[in-house]
């Protein structure tokens, strides 16, 4: 399967949004990673549709709305509206996840779920049918820049192997911690999408950066 490089705009310049999503567009970027905080599923704020339907007019690239918010079926629809193309609920908010999953395919959007690194995968194993993107937290969710949690591709080898031994077909995503140290080890495991905030913004030319974690993911 091909690998995707998606840059979560969680760790770039809020100042200047629009030229930072731009850097990563023309670096070779395939998908725009959004993180939505509400300060209490997580310890932290970002932004909401407002910001996502921006970022939608001002780029080509389709957009992958990370939700980590408390009852994020009430904001499924506005998220939806505001141009989403995958949007991904937490396993451990969700009561009736098959249902909320179900919910995004109605709306023309694929459906993601993610899990923490304390969350073990049987939680999602009963809805892999319903779910385009599963995505591994390597990190505890809630700021960029922190520390790789490398025990949590296990999950990623794992969800490979149920994907062939069921014939699905859902992209599988790791967050958290990836850099030019982490990304060869997620690559082994079977990783399809790669979020990367502080890694791609924090450095001084972003397109290169882009251009040089792209060419990493095509070597193999
Ligand atoms: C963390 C977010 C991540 C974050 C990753 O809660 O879900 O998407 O932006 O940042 P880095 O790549 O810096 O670990
Ligand atoms: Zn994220």
């Amino acid at each position: 399967m091909e690998k995707y490089l998606a840059p979560s705009i969680l760790s770039a310049d809020f100042m200047h949004l629009g030229e930072s999503i731009k850097a990563v567009e023309s670096g070779g970027a395939d998908i725009i990673h959004c993180d939505i905080m509400d300060g209490h599923f997580v310890p932290n704020l970002t932004f909401g549709p407002m910001v996502v339907k921006a970022a939608k007019k001002i780029s080509n690239l389709p957009l992958d709305v990370h939700l980590m918010i408390k009852n994020p079926d009430a904001l499924i629809p506005a998220f939806a509206k505001a141009g989403a193309s995958y949007l991904t609920v937490h396993a451990e908010e969700v009561v009736h996840l098959h249902r909320t999953l179900q919910s995004i395919r109605q709306l023309g959007v694929k459906s993601g779920v993610a899990l923490n690194p304390a969350t073990p995968l049987c939680l999602v194993e009963g809805v892999l049918e319903e779910t385009d993107l599963v995505l591994i937290m390597s990190v505890n969710p809630g700021f960029g820049g922190q520390k790789f949690i490398s025990s949590t591709l296990k999950k990623v080898e794992k969800l490979v192997e149920l994907r062939a031994k069921n014939n699905l077909s859902y992209v599988i995503e790791i967050d958290g911690g990836i850099n030019d140290e982490t990304i060869e080890s997620a690559m082994n495991a079977g990783v399809d999408m790669f979020v990367m905030g502080s890694a791609i913004f924090d450095t001084e030319n972003v397109k290169k950066t882009t251009e040089n974690f792209k060419r990493i993911l095509k070597s193999k």
